[in-house]
């Protein structure tokens, strides 16, 4: 019997592909294609950087697989050491394991544990996962949650001060939306049962927005207030992708937890958090673990990612490109005022919001656009509950020539999509 894959998963283009290298990804046939997904925000250094995969065969004639919680290996040491010098002042332990969705669940019992408290608070437009208190927390599209419900319950849901959507002044969206957040807890969360405050500092699958300047302060003050963890889920955000080491450093606010994976090993599973000491031994002993958490190969893959974040100067080259990048997008979107609504993000996390003639989202023409690109050669993923977003992760890598290249691109499918 011949075995297929799962009809279920979903796959955004119809490219094989059987290597990459930097910013492309090439199929059998040796077509080359311009990745500006980076595998969902993962691959910041590019794809098979030589760095990573020396250290990653270096690794692998080692040791595989050190259990972490039966033996512990020397790189996942110095890899807590390596990322403790981009952490805050105060934060400085860390609990690895693999995907995100794991970091999230791990942040949610750490916030639960140490409080006492049961109650969650997320923002709508979030994704913060595909497992259980994950996918309770994820708001971003019914897609995620539809036929699982109900999910786990002690999840409330505020809003996002999603600016554009809204088309309120900064000031007014900051305001409406930090009033929202204590009317929640004055209507539906009390802080004393409230035990953790999620937030992603720029909206990921839920469409590329960023939050507003103060928001994140007012979240903040608000969980210092009330002795509640405040969260900030980085695993799209973090490793440089905004411009800054994390995203949440755009304002002044300091998170309790910071959630990471994506762009820590440039493509190995491995994801994080960090919190004080202090708040960690408030969690309970056997709470954190996991068989594959921290794997040998994969903090080989994530200090080779720091020593080229590093090397390479990639925090800035994310802002100064993505600054490059958004002027070019910017010129696009002004030869369609009426298709292309808006276009934002910080560093090379940017958005292209797709609309219709009556400025509502237009998931369809963002749909024909993306693959109009794939047939040009340029690979993009679109976010948004409508599908209207199209978003720009380039690895940190890439080369002016590069972006101009895949604008270019980009130019020529949304003459093709908008035409359709
Ligand atoms: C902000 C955010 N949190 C959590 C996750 C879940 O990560 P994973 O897919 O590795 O479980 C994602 C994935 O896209 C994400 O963007």
């Amino acid at each position: 019997m011949l075995a297929s894959l799962s009809p279920l998963l979903n796959q955004s283009t119809d490219v094989l592909a059987v290597r990459g290298e930097g910013s492309r990804l090439f199929d059998a046939e040796g077509r080359a294609y311009l990745d500006f997904t980076s595998g969902i925000g993962v691959t910041s250094t590019g794809h098979c950087h030589p760095k990573i995969v020396e250290a990653v065969r270096r690794q692998a004639g080692q040791l595989i697989h050190g259990q972490v919680t039966t033996v512990m290996h020397p790189r996942l040491l110095e890899l807590t050491e390596r990322l403790g010098a981009h952490l805050p002042d105060g934060i400085d332990s860390l609990f690895f394991a693999n995907a995100g969705t794991e970091a999230v669940e791990a942040a949610v019992r750490l916030a639960r544990q140490a409080t006492s408290r049961t109650n969650l608070i997320v923002f709508q437009g979030s994704f913060h996962g595909r497992t259980t208190a994950a996918l309770a927390m994820t708001t971003s599209k019914t897609a995620y949650r539809a036929g699982l419900q109900p999910l786990m319950s002690g999840v409330f849901v505020a809003p996002f001060p999603t600016q554009y959507r809204y088309g309120w002044s900064e000031d007014e969206t900051t305001a409406f939306c930090l009033r929202e957040f204590d009317h929640l807890l004055a209507t539906q969360t009390s802080p004393q049962e409230t035990a953790g405050v999620f937030i992603e500092p720029v909206l990921g699958e839920g469409g590329y927005v960023p939050v507003t300047a103060g928001f994140l302060e007012g979240i903040a003050e608000r969980c210092r207030r009330h002795g509640i963890v405040f969260a900030a889920d980085e695993v799209q955000t973090g490793f440089g992708r905004t411009g800054r080491f994390w995203a949440y450093e755009h304002g002044e606010a300091v998170p309790d937890i910071i959630i990471m994976a994506k762009g820590i090993a440039s493509g190995f599973p491995l994801s994080a958090i960090a919190a004080s000491t202090e708040l960690m031994s408030k969690g309970w002993p056997g709470s954190q673990g996991g068989t594959y958490g921290g794997n040998a190969v994969a903090a080989a893959a994530a200090i080779a990612t720091l020593d080229v974040i590093e090397e390479e100067g990639l925090v800035a080259r994310a802002a100064s490109l993505g600054a490059v990048l958004t002027g070019m997008l910017n010129e696009v979107a002004d030869e369609y005022p009426d298709r292309i609504g808006d276009v934002r993000g910080p560093g090379l996390m940017i958005a292209t919001e797709f609309i219709d003639a009556n400025g509502q989202p237009d998931g369809a023409t963002a749909k024909a656009v993306l693959k109009a690109a794939e047939h040009e050669g340029l690979l993009l993923l679109a976010c948004g509950a409508y599908g209207n977003v199209i978003r720009w992760i380039p690895p940190l890598v890439v080369t002016e020539a590069e972006l101009a290249e895949g604008v270019g691109m980009f130019r020529r499918a949304v003459k093709q999509g908008t035409s359709a």
